[in-house]
């Protein structure tokens, strides 16, 4: 079951979806927008990644599952140069970027809503968003995104004046989603969105994240819970201390007890 990542494989998707829509099979595939390759990424002497290796295409949606301590929000922080692998490769957009400031990872189109979702509490809801945009000079400009954002989550423009500390667990974490959008962002990662929601704010999430991508921005979400997770994403990769131990799509993934079981506890 285990899917071995790499390039070829992401050839082999485009050509099986070249193939599924009656296109002829000589079509080139595209190169992944992500690629991941082998990072082994250490907490001072302790290595927590052990060779990890994913890709994402653009447009995907593509989901990091497995249990507590796995490695999935240390790949994240990998990818936004808050942490710098000790080997391995990271490409984005064709470009190498691992061990790149997380600033400059942010300029480069990706953005990273992390597990603590790290509202500022003093700040109004507008304020926290504008942090969104700090690398955007135009006035103008971060008008406008504030705009879209307010538009999106009508609830945080009720709110906008308020501070965010006043804010639901639902409404924070629409905050941060609507922070890191601010960016603009080609990739949004996101880390246990709905940690702590109830089920029915999860769902916003859950919404908000297809709606997100609907609008062409690719998503790499990291979730505890597999069965949201795989009802948003297209594929998953399942982790297990530090290392990959299967890839596939959602469905595929659904459809293996065996491998649920072992590996993210049913
Ligand atoms: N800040 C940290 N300092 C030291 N070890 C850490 C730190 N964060 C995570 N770890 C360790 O790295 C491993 C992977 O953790 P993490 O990436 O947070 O897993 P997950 O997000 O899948 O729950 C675990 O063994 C965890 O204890
Ligand atoms: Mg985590």
């Amino acid at each position: 079951m285990l899917i071995e990542d790499s390039v070829p494989s992401a050839a082999r998707e485009a050509k099986a979806a070249g193939a599924a829509a009656g296109a002829s099979a000589t079509v080139a595939a595209a190169p992944p927008l992500l690629s991941v390759q082998d990072i082994h990424v250490c907490y001072g002497k302790a290595e927590a990644l052990h060779g990890i290796s994913l890709h994402v295409n653009a447009g995907e949606v593509v989901a990091l599952i497995g249990a507590n301590g796995a490695g999935k929000s240390t790949t994240l922080r990998a990818i936004s140069g808050l942490l710098k692998p000790a080997s391995g490769q990271i490409v984005w957009d064709g470009k190498p970027i691992a061990g790149m400031a997380a600033e400059r990872v942010v300029a480069a189109g990706i953005a990273h809503c992390p597990e603590e979702r790290h509202v500022w509490p003093e700040m109004t809801v507008r304020e926290n968003l504008m942090l969104g945009a700090y690398l955007v000079k135009s006035k103008s400009e971060v008008e406008r995104r504030l705009a879209i954002a307010f538009h999106r989550f009508s609830r945080l423009k009720e709110r906008e004046r308020q501070l965010a500390g006043t804010l639901s667990g639902g409404e924070q974490q629409m905050l941060a989603i609507g922070r890191a959008l601010m960016s603009e962002p080609r990739l949004l990662m996101l880390d246990e969105p709905s940690l702590g929601l109830s089920p029915k704010m999860a769902d916003e999430v859950f919404e908000v994240v297809r709606e997100i991508n609907r609008h062409g921005v690719t998503v790499l979400l990291v979730e505890q819970n597999i069965h949201n997770a795989l009802a948003v994403a297209s594929r998953a990769y399942v982790f297990e201390t530090g290392a990959i131990k299967a890839s596939d799509r959602s469905e595929n993934l659904l459809n293996n007890p065996d491998l649920l079981n072992a590996y993210l506890g049913g």
